[in-house]
């Protein structure tokens, strides 16, 4: 059986005050929440303690947002793996497209990050994805399997989430269709050594969607970003039908 993980991503959203606040409304509206589902917050690292003490014994899990290859060193504004693990973190994510755009990330350090995320027993969530102007030429398909392919080197994949994120779905309000979602999910899936890695889909997962992305068969969560940042929003989707 294949875990079904929803994580939401913060970004770089909410002080310790607003997480606290957020989780105040969250929590009550888990009660009903199947068991099955693992539900993370993937919050910015100053949110990271305040939402450990809070969160201990919760059905809810600690996400961070990056990790360093290093164990420690000098790499001013970096943060590493015993860091993250200290404060109770479970789940990183690496990769993400933002982290690739903005930041200098290439598939190489991608590797590097998710070799030391395990080596710490983090789990991490790697981001693969393409671009509008990749997916316009029918570059999709490629540019995703040779992600994969340098990105997984030496990554066990006993411990691994997969995150399936179209950068042009992102924060854009414009989905992939439920079935294009499915679609290239199977053909990630397709390229695994381990055939029950979960793999989510991301990229404007809204309450009003999340329900038709869940009942695809390939599809085993979901990564969201804008709608994780309001408890009932957040909640609705965590509940998907
Ligand atoms: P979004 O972000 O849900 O706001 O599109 C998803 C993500 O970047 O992980």
């Amino acid at each position: 059986m294949r875990k079904i993980v929803i994580a939401g991503n913060w970004k770089m959203f909410k002080t310790q005050r607003e997480a606290s606040e957020f989780l105040q409304k969250f929590m009550p509206e888990l009660e009903n929440t199947p068991e099955e589902r693992e539900v993370l917050l993937c919050a910015p690292f100053t949110a990271l303690g305040i939402l450990s003490k809070s969160l201990h014994n919760s059905r809810v899990q600690l996400g961070a947002q990056n990790v360093h290859w290093e164990d420690e060193g000098a790499y001013t504004g970096e943060i590493s793996g015993s860091m993250l693990t200290e404060v109770g973190v479970r789940y990183v994510i690496v990769g993400h497209s933002e982290r690739r755009q903005y930041f200098g990330e290439t598939d190489e350090t991608v590797n590097q990050r998710l070799l030391a995320a395990q080596r710490h027993s983090l789990t991490p969530i790697l981001c693969v994805g393409e671009t509008k102007q990749q997916r316009d030429a029918g570059d999709t398909e490629l540019l995703i399997t040779t992600q994969l392919k340098k990105d997984l080197v030496e990554v066990d994949q006993q411990n691994l989430v997969i995150a399936y994120e179209p950068i042009w779905a992102i924060g854009t309000g414009d989905t992939c269709e439920a079935t294009e979602a499915n679609r290239v999910i199977g053909l990630i899936r397709s390229q695994l050594k381990v055939p029950d890695v979960p793999i989510q889909y991301g990229g404007s997962v809204k309450p009003n969607n999340i329900d038709e992305i869940m009942a695809q068969p390939e599809i085993d969560g979901a990564l969201v970003g804008g709608a994780s940042l309001e408890p009932a929003s957040f909640a609705r989707i965590v509940n998907y039908q």
